[in-house]
């Protein structure tokens, strides 16, 4: 069983439950030669507290000693491992070594005696220099060899390999169809080459066509991927499991990774590393150990590098900032920054799966960070939900001060009374003022000092804007005319109304600033903080992202005036009265909702029939929520029967 609890970009943290054992996603898995103990399994587990590992089904069923230990006391005893055990295939053999001796059938049956938590079907490896053909004929294999497993499995969980080489069609294809069968893992596998050869880049084109196809419901394993510089953009695509060959691999070729790639220790100046191997250690000492000491040394340090990444990728992933790391990695090596550059080409798959707001404020690292969806939805949005409340804007340049209508406070008061927008060009696009206390625009910093790709954006983005949006006439601050008296622009009311309009429509946005307007503000800081309405309270706003909440009174009038499913989460009749009391909306009890919808937005849960039952805010993303066997779809905050 698979639960998300938190989420950012397109990756996850989930409760991956096997046989009552838990571990928490994203997660490594070291992969445990049986034959070559190098770092025992107790240790692992205890030591260094991986609740998960992998090793190979294949090995041990053809080493006569281990095959018959294994059967008659179980591979949890014959590795002394109480955590969750994966196998490989033999799959993995047959891409390096060629055709495996074994038949699918015999590899299950063997998995599932010597008691497997998770066995793997013998697919047939996508090499990435294999014709369209060659890998569509194989992939009709590995897919009549998953059906065969999922017959037999029993009580093992299952991985179903996605393949496909690097044909992103054949991946989608290959992904829908393992999403359909009875299995529980995604691995994506056909990419240990792709890795070695640093085609990042074509990793991942593989790994978001996969992705399009498969379950969210299931965790995706990417296999064979275990260095930790891939690990945070490999998340941040929504990869949950990663194995590391690797760390002992290495070790025994005196090789030792570090964040920023691996080093020969007999090229390496010194030894600048803290870890609990090599703390205390120079690299003389490192050097002069014995082999066998030696390797084992190396391969605790391995581990704790990759331990210490993947703690720190989801560190940033409950922040809700592993864009930010992402980044930041992929400027480890120009094929890694090839491949964020090429996630560039997935802003709108990843859109859809992508917060629509964070706690924390977000870094602009380089023109790259434009590629995330935050800067396409912001621009999106402002083309078809901004209306101008004049004809006439003064420009003023991006400054480090947030909100803008702080650090500029005198030239627009100046400006919107002479009736005038003030529109500030910022790396996002042009921000009119009365957006710029909202998420993302004020929870933002940029460079001082900007690049040229950026400033020339800005440059074409507002000029766009100016002219869609139809202004007529545009100065520059120091052209504010000055006036006396004059009916001037109230910003305030801008802002509420802007906002409104930004996260929920035109239509909705007229419904909810209908007849006599209010607006309750902070006597603290003077931001708004409720819109009344004809008597009536229908928005609220936060203080921290300027985002609203959304009051019964103002769900019932968006219904009204907006046509479905715009905004809608509908539930099933049974769920109908628990949700109306202010529980959460289980997806088990979600009928459909509004596709449109996304992560953290504002959502309306109602009846089959349209009735208003609770407001609330998304958790998932509304592809997921029909896949999704357990969880909250949406968090409610009120339901009708509280009001
Ligand atoms: N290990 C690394 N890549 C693969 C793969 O594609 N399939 C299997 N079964 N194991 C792997
Ligand atoms: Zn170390």
């Amino acid at each position: 069983m698979f639960e998300i609890i938190r989420r950012d970009g397109m990756a996850r943290i989930g409760k991956f439950e096997v046989h009552g054992k838990v571990i928490e996603t994203p997660a490594l898995l070291p992969v445990v030669n049986p034959k070559i103990n190098t770092v025992p399994p107790r240790e692992l587990y205890e030591r260094f507290g991986f609740g998960a590992l992998i090793t190979n089904s294949y090995i041990i069923r053809g080493t006569p000693e281990l095959n018959a230990k294994a059967r008659e006391i179980g591979l949890h005893e014959l590795l002394d491992y109480p955590g969750i055990i994966m196998t490989d295939s033999g799959t993995f053999q047959s891409h390096m070594y060629g055709e495996v001796d074994l038949t699918n059938e015999e590899i299950i049956e063997f998995q599932k005696a010597i008691g497997t938590d998770i066995g793997t079907v013998l697919d047939i490896f996508t090499e990435p220099f294999w014709t369209k053909e060659q890998t569509a004929d194989s992939i009709v294999t590995t897919l009549e060899r998953t059906q065969q497993a999922c017959d037999m499995k029993g009580e093992m969980f299952l991985n179903g390999v996605v393949q496909g080489s690097v044909y992103p069609d054949l991946r989608e294809d290959c992904a829908r169809k393992m999403a359909e069968m009875d299995i529980d893992v995604h691995p994506v596998g056909g990419v240990v080459p792709l890795m070695e050869q640093y085609r990042y880049s074509e990793l991942v084109d593989v790994v978001m066509s996969s992705k399009r196809g498969l379950n969210p419901n299931r965790p995706v394993h990417l296999f064979g991927a275990g260095h930790p510089m891939i690990l945070a953009l490999a998340t941040l695509m929504g990869c949950d499991l990663f194995d590391s060959a690797s760390y002992a691999k290495f070790a025994r070729d005196d090789r030792m990774m570090f964040i920023d790639g691996t080093f020969r220790l007999q090229d390496m100046q010194s030894l600048d590393c803290n870890c609990p191997a090599c703390r205390g250690r120079s690299i003389d000492a490192m050097k002069k150990l014995d082999k066998k000491e030696r390797t084992k040394a190396i391969a605790e340090h391995n581990l704790y590098q990759i331990k210490q990444e993947m703690d720190l990728v989801k560190r940033y992933l409950r922040e809700g900032r592993l864009w930010e790391l992402a980044e930041l990695r992929c400027r480890a090596h120009p094929a890694l920054l090839d491949a964020l550059r090429r996630l560039g080409e997935y802003q709108d798959q990843m859109e859809r799966f992508d917060p629509i707001s964070r706690d924390g404020a977000i870094f602009y690292t380089g023109p790259e960070s434009r590629n995330r969806p935050v800067y396409k939805r912001y621009l999106d949005r402002l083309g078809e939900r901004y209306v101008p409340a004049s004809d006439k804007a003064v420009l003023f340049e991006e400054c480090p001060g947030k909100p803008y209508s702080r650090p500029y406070a005198e030239q627009f008061a100046k400006a919107l009374k002479a009736g005038y927008c003030p529109i500030v060009a910022s790396p996002f696009g042009p921000v009119p003022a009365e957006l710029d206390e909202m998420y993302p625009l004020a929870q933002s910093l940029f460079p001082e000092y900007p690049d040229m790709e950026t400033e020339e954006a800005m440059e074409m983005l507002t000029f766009r804007f100016v002219s869609k949006m139809g202004f007529k006439e545009v100065i520059g601050p120091e052209q504010i005319p000055d006036v006396e008296t004059g009916s001037g622009l109230d910003l305030d009311m801008m802002r509420a109304k802007a906002v409104a309009r930004y996260q929920f429509g035109l239509a909705a946005a007229d419904a909810l600033f209908r007849g006599d307007v209010q607006l309750v503000k902070s006597k603290k800081t003077g931001k708004i903080r409720n819109v009344i309405s004809d008597g009536e309270h229908v928005l609220s706003m936060r203080a921290g992202d300027g985002i609203y909440t959304l009051k019964m009174e103002g769900a019932k009038r968006i219904l009204t005036a907006t046509e479905w499913p715009h905004m809608r989460v509908v539930m099933k009749d049974d769920a109908v009265p628990f949700v109306a009391e202010g529980r959460n909306a289980f997806c088990q009890f979600v009928m459909c909702c509004d596709p449109e919808l996304r992560p953290m937005e504002e959502a309306i849960v109602t009846d089959k029939d349209d009735n208003p039952i609770a407001t609330g805010r998304m958790f998932l993303a509304p592809s997921e929520i029909p896949m999704m066997k357990k969880g909250m779809a949406v968090k409610v905050r009120s339901g009708s029967s509280d009001e």
